[in-house]
């Protein structure tokens, strides 16, 4: 059914978003640097991969397999054994990546349970500075649009990371891509950096719960 919930196992951001991430639509986690965004998604793809589904983790930051073994706790062997992850060099890998991750959940072979795009906005950000910034917008473009017919196709949860940029106008950390990258969001949460380990999680839109926020705590082996 439309708008089934898979939970991430991240406690406080399962109960922002009414008990997980949402199948049949995007959900896009942005924050600044160490905001906690890379580790609520390989929360969620530990969760998943222990549960035996298959998880496509497209990864551009070269996340390293001790984070997953720190979160794995011992399970290691099985979650590797259930990611299929793909480590794009470039944007175009990256839309390969993107677009292999769509076949296999539509190709339903391997129950995919989960669609990861960490970062999505890291190899594009590279194309602003340059003459190139409408080809990375048009590829941006075209990966989030496949990524949205594969989850509502597919009936899947897909979660997106993306950075921020300072607007020197309002002084507020905005997310990248602006409003062609929010609008392929189905539902938005910003993450904050307090103090120490603490993190918080703010609903910046959903189809149906109203802005709201809640707290987490990183730790050695994670999040709780
Ligand atoms: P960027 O990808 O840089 O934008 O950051 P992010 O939002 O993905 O943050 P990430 O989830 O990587 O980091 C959140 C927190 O996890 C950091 O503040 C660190 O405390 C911790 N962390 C980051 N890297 C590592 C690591 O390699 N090992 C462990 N144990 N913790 C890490
Ligand atoms: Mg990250």
């Amino acid at each position: 059914m439309p708008g089934d919930r898979c939970p991430t196992g991240v406690g406080p951001i399962d109960q922002l978003l009414g008990g997980g991430l949402e199948t049949d639509g995007l959900t896009e986690l942005y924050g600044e640097g160490g905001s906690g965004k890379t580790l609520v998604c390989l929360q969620a793809a530990t969760r998943l991969a222990l549960a035996d589904r298959w998880v496509c983790y497209i990864d551009t930051e070269g996340v390293s397999v001790d984070r997953l073994e720190a979160i794995a706790q011992g399970h290691i062997e099985q979650v590797l054994k259930r990611v299929l992850l793909a480590t794009p060099k470039s944007l175009a890998e990256q839309t390969k990546a993107v677009s292999t991750a769509c076949a296999l959940a539509r190709d339903g072979r391997r129950p995919v349970g989960l669609v990861v795009l960490d970062s999505a906005t890291f190899y594009y950000r590279l194309t602003l500075s340059g003459d190139s910034e409408d080809d990375g917008r048009q590829a941006l473009g075209r990966e989030l649009a496949e990524l949205v017919a594969t989850a509502i196709g597919s009936h899947l949860p897909v979660v997106f990371t993306n950075q921020v940029w300072r607007n020197q106008r309002t002084g507020e950390l905005e997310p990248l891509g602006g409003s062609f990258v929010n609008h392929a969001a189905k539902t938005i949460v910003r993450l904050d950096k307090l103090t120490g380990g603490r993190r918080r999680a703010v609903l910046m839109k959903h189809r149906s719960l109203g802005e709201s926020s809640a707290e987490f705590r990183i730790t050695g082996s994670g999040l709780e």
